[in-house]
């Protein structure tokens, strides 16, 4: 987890977007960052500085002068300054903004972001015109001269009512930047990886259909850790069973049901693809043609013929632009060695992730252990989660193509 450690204070002054901050507090913590939260007194009137504590874990600042007991102290500041690694403004008001690209320093918010010394992140929320207002653009266009990172505000509508540019970018956009921001392994910055998972569906008639029991957990957890490592994910999917979660734009889902629209939607990615892990349990066979009528029971035995599917991994090798790592799934339930070896070679992977159907393993479970299999050699993990064996699997991929 990039942002496990990272101390990351949260600066809110006082736009409705407010409202929003407790989730990425959430989501910080989820990531293991050290959250502290300060806000400017115009803040608290649209979110909770207990909510906000009690999600982080730490007292909500709120003020530099402290009153307490008939004592007044100071509130220093420039500790929490230089203990945050990264300092996010968010909701952030054009008066805030404009304070700060002046200099101007009348609250706790401002004397953090006027003394940090790491970087400065702003996530601009006001009305369309406002945002639009000359001195507002050229207050932003400042603090990006200073060093400061601004990011955008996306259009769409306002809690004015109103419509247009100006609202302030989702905790999970934010989420994503920062861990961008503190990624350490730039290998998957700027790649694509082009991904298949889950089952597909062959119809029969309209109400039946050949299936298997992938639940496409799997998927989700490689999808899930090349998200985090900064890659575009290109994610031909097949029906899934299960609840889907929130993914950035960096995700971008194709959701197919057979085995040929599955084959359809990778070949037409594969141009733009870097890397290829295909994941999905397709299904093997389908029947030749699919009736437009329920079948009666008593000829169905009679009346379905199948017919293999198109093997979408072998294709997509055969395809291979030069440079391009790719990577299948074999899922055994005897001996699956010599298995994986012969699938590596009659498909064309670079290597083949060699798992078993076992109770803790395989389809539907929630942890797996897999044996990376490559022409010359065989590297077994232990049993872990799937997303430790997707960490697993993307590591092998970046030394495989960095040839470490
Ligand atoms: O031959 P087998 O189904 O065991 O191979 C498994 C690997 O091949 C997996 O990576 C799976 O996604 C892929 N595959 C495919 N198209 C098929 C069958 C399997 O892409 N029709």
């Amino acid at each position: 987890m990039i942002l496990q450690g990272r101390r990351i204070l949260l600066a809110l002054s006082g736009g409705i977007a407010a409202y929003k901050i407790p989730l990425l507090v959430r989501l910080l913590r989820q990531e293991g960052a050290e959250v502290r939260v300060a806000l400017t007194p115009a803040a608290e009137d649209f979110v909770s500085p207990l909510t906000l504590a009690a999600l982080s874990g730490a007292a909500a600042e709120q003020h530099l002068v402290l009153s307490h007991g008939g004592r007044t102290s100071w509130n220093n500041h420039v500790h929490l300054a230089e203990w945050a690694e990264a300092v996010v403004v968010a909701p952030a008001t054009s008066n805030t903004l404009a304070k700060a690209a002046n200099g101007l320093c009348d609250n706790l918010v401002l004397s953090i972001v006027l003394s940090a010394k790491c970087p400065v992140f702003w996530a601009p929320a006001m009305d369309l015109d406002m945002f639009a207002y000359p001195a507002t653009q050229e207050n932003l266009v400042r603090l990006r001269s200073m060093g400061h990172e601004v990011w955008p505000s996306p259009e769409g509508s306002l809690a004015s009512g109103l419509s247009g540019t100006g609202r302030m970018v989702e905790p999970e956009f934010m989420l994503r930047a920062l861990v961008l921001h503190f990624a350490s392994r730039p290998f998957w910055l700027g790649k694509t990886l082009l991904l298949t998972s889950g089952p597909t569906e062959e119809s029969i008639d309209p109400v039946r259909f050949v299936t298997n029991g992938s639940s496409g957990r799997m998927g989700e957890a490689i999808a899930a850790e090349a998200e985090q490592r900064g890659a575009r994910i290109l994610w031909v999917r097949g029906p899934l069973r299960r609840a889907d979660r929130t993914w950035t734009d960096a995700v971008q889902i194709v959701p197919v049901r057979s085995a040929s629209e599955m084959h359809a939607a990778a070949v037409k990615a594969l141009p733009d693809a870097d890397v290829v892990i295909a994941a999905a349990a397709v299904s093997d066979l389908c029947p030749t043609s699919v009736r437009s009528e329920k079948i009666p029971k008593s000829e169905l035995s009679a009346t379905i013929n199948f017919e293999p599917t198109p093997d979408i991994l072998q294709d997509l090798a055969k395809r291979r632009i030069p440079g391009q790592v790719i990577i299948g799934f074999a899922l055994e339930t005897g001996e699956g060695l010599s298995s994986a070896k012969n699938k590596l070679v009659r498909k064309g992977a670079d290597a083949m992730v060699l798992n078993y159907e076992t109770e803790q393993t395989g389809m539907n479970s929630s942890t797996n252990q897999i044996t990376l299999v490559t022409e010359s050699r065989e590297e077994q993990g232990p049993l872990e989660t799937k997303a430790q064996v997707a960490s697993r699997i993307l590591d092998w991929v970046e030394r495989f193509a960095t040839k470490d």
